[in-house]
């Protein structure tokens, strides 16, 4: 029976004997002893084991080197070195799959941007793995408060035809057969990767009440930013008789309780970011999961943005998009916390938002973060039949092609709302870390699909 080395290190008391595997951290010899670092994966600490000189399996201790695959089987005893609860003193051996002197992850530090390079090797690396565990648990943290407050998971299509954000950066899916050909029939129209799972939530929402995707989503613009990657995940609930309120009431809720999940489940793993990539995060991470966030409509918002005197890139005036340094100044100098921006201007904004009253705004909500900028988007939805079709036609979609989501509203229609997540930026959040290439396991950017 193998032992993770998590549950060795958690150990109650010693024991007699167990086995543990893993891929060698760092090894020394001396003339009695050699002493190695094993680790597993299980969590971010290695197990440190002391193998005597002649025990079985050490004539293949040279062979034992960073990276190598080995099994340890010994006695669990406690240990003198500090910070360390138990060792394994071995009394067996057993190497099982060697890793030659060019093993690309030698004990030193390495950039992130060759770690990229090897994306294959790089859960290995320490902070890679306590990324990838992280990502892991925060996972289990979105089901656990859906599910706590009786959403219903929906698996919504991953080819579609229709394109839900109205921004044309649609990845377009055809056959190997059909790919040179100028029209692809195989669908009998062309598709696509859906870019959000939103419009099929809609249609499950105005039946089942309170529900909530989960999924890779897929945009084909070509930013080079360290926030946009090509294939993100995103979580996307959707909430029938729901308004803006509650929407943006929602959607601070989650943060928060994926912040204080983070916090209490991950200790051990946050140790090495706070070490390694921001001394400040769990302060921050405290201050987020405790303290309001600020709401602010989009017009205040711009107001702010005029008065802070600041020289932007982008200049500001009312009806301009907000850019990541407006975002970012609003999250970082001025109120330096999360904060929600809502009723946006319509021209900016996708073509299923609710109209207000006024005509020019729609009731959309970003909510933006210090360090990222926006980690949410959402709106309350247009329920107006009538409303609707006319901002599609100001879009220029046909009916035609949106007639089931058009049925939405003519059968039993009801105020709904809904957002979506980005699930890597929300893991950057809560890591610290600064690129999304860094918190998704295989990254796809432009020009960029190695792997
Ligand atoms: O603001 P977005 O485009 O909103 C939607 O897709 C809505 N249909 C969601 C909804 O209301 N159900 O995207 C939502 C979030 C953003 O706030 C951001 O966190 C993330 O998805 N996101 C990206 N993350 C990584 N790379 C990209 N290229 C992203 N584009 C959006
Ligand atoms: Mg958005």
């Amino acid at each position: 029976m193998r032992t993770l080395i998590k549950h060795a290190l958690l150990s109650a008391h010693p024991q007699n004997s167990i086995t543990v595997k893993g891929w060698v951290r760092t090894r020394r010899d001396s003339k009695e002893f050699s002493f190695i670092e094993l680790n597993d994966g299980s969590c971010l600490a290695n197990l440190q084991c002391i193998a005597d000189v002649g025990i079985p399996g050490y004539q293949d201790i040279q062979k034992m080197s960073t990276g190598a695959a080995i099994g340890i089987t010994g006695k669990l005893i406690e240990s003198q070195g500090k910070g360390q609860t138990w060792e394994i003193q071995a009394t067996t051996l057993e190497l099982i799959g060697e890793a030659p002197s060019d093993f690309p992850l030698q004990k030193k530090g390495h950039t992130p941007e060759f770690l990229r390079s090897i994306s294959h090797l790089r859960p290995r690396a320490n902070l890679y793995g306590a990324v990838f565990r992280m990502r892991s648990r925060l996972a289990n943290a979105v089901h656990r408060f859906f599910q706590e407050r009786d959403f219903t998971l929906v698996h919504t299509p991953i080819i579609t035809s229709s394109d839900c954000e109205g921004a044309g950066e649609m990845f377009r899916v055809t056959t190997q057969e059909n790919a040179s050909k100028q029209d692809d029939d195989f669908f009998g129209k062309n598709t696509y990767l859906t870019v959000s799972g939103q419009l099929e939530g809609e249609a499950f929402a105005t039946a089942l009440s309170n529900i909530y995707t989960f999924g890779p989503t897929f945009r084909a613009e070509n930013s080079h930013t360290t926030r946009h990657a090509s294939e993100f995940w995103m979580i996307e609930p959707e909430m029938a008789f729901c308004d803006l309120e509650g929407d943006m009431n929602l959607a601070e809720e989650f943060v928060k309780y994926l912040v204080q999940d983070v916090l209490e489940n991950n200790e051990g793993d946050l140790d090495i970011f706070y070490k390694f990539v921001d001394k400040d995060l769990r302060q921050r991470l405290k201050f987020v999961a405790e303290r309001p966030f600020q709401r602010v409509s989009y017009t205040e918002a711009v107001e702010i943005l005029i008065a802070s005197g600041e020289q932007f890139e982008y200049p500001v005036e009312w009806g301009v998009n907000l850019q990541s340094e407006h975002e970012r100044y609003l999250t970082e100098k001025h109120f330096k916390c999360p904060t929600t921006v809502y009723n946006y201007p319509k021209s900016v904004k996708p073509f299923y938002m609710r109209t207000n009253d006024d005509g020019k705004t729609v009731t959309a909500m970003d909510l933006l973060v210090p360090g990222i900028g926006e980690i949410i988007g959402g709106a309350q939805r247009e329920e107006r039949l009538e409303v609707l079709e006319a901002n599609m036609k100001e879009h220029g979609l046909s009916k035609e092609d949106y007639w089931w989501y058009l049925d939405l509203r003519k059968y039993g229609s009801c105020p709904h709302a809904g957002f979506g997540l980005g699930f890597e930026r929300m893991l950057m959040f809560v890591t610290g870390m600064k690129n999304i290439r860094d918190v998704i396991p295989f990254a796809r950017t432009p020009g960029h699909c190695e792997f």
